[in-house]
């Protein structure tokens, strides 16, 4: 892993405060779209980042993260080590990508969709390693789910990761319709409310 940078988003409570008023907007706005009432911890950010393949950072490859919010999880990617010029960032609130464009000047950002991946031009040509996402997946239906992990996965090379994580006790796809495999971190209690990991990966 590399040195930690100095910046750190969420160690800042003027700036954890100031995230989480934007979050509650937002859900006061489109709760089904954000999700979430207010931006995860650290340590669930770090859960996340784990599962990032030590090769796939060593090589530089892309890190894809869909819903990237106010950037906590992106933060504890590059804190893993992953290079801030391999994030490409889909976020669909117009709010966070001027948040995110400001607090991660060399990631790649792109106001849109995830669930049209809407990267192809982000991507300038370049293959996606890993998918990382804080995605509300259970406001969606099934299929779109499955849609959007199947996609996800046919993106990213065989026994590559996309990285979810979830309240819900059930999976959000079970994985044998996705003729994949899957993980699952323990329960990350440092979060409110108590989120876990789920990576979902296609057989090597
Ligand atoms: C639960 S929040 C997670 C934010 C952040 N990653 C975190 O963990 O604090 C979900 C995020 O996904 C974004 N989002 C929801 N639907 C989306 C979509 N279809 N495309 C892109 N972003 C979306 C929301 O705007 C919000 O920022």
């Amino acid at each position: 892993m590399s040195a930690l940078p100095s910046r750190r988003l969420a160690d800042d409570p003027c700036n954890r405060s100031k995230d989480d008023a934007r979050f509650f907007r937002g859900w006061l706005k489109r709760p089904f779209v954000t999700g979430a009432v207010s931006p995860s911890s650290r340590a669930l950010g770090r859960a996340m980042a784990r599962f990032v393949p030590d090769a796939a950072i060593e090589r530089g490859e892309v890190v894809l993260e869909l819903g990237p919010g106010t950037g906590v999880v992106t933060q504890m990617l590059i804190e893993r080590g992953v290079r801030e010029e391999s994030l490409v960032l889909i976020e669909y609130s117009a709010e966070f990508c001027r948040l995110l464009r400001a607090r991660f000047p060399k990631a790649t950002i792109v106001e849109g969709d995830a669930y049209a991946l809407e990267a192809e031009a982000a991507l300038a040509g370049r293959r996606i390693g890993t998918v990382v996402s804080s995605l509300p997946l259970f406001t969606k239906p099934d299929a779109m789910r499955e849609a959007l992990i199947g996609k996800a996965l046919a993106s990213v090379a065989p026994g590559h990761p996309f990285i979810q994580f979830s309240y819900a006790l059930t999976l959000p796809v079970k994985p044998e319709r996705l003729g994949a495999v899957v993980e699952l971190s323990p329960w990350v209690k440092l979060n409110l409310p108590p989120a876990r990991v789920i990576v979902y990966r296609r057989p090597a």
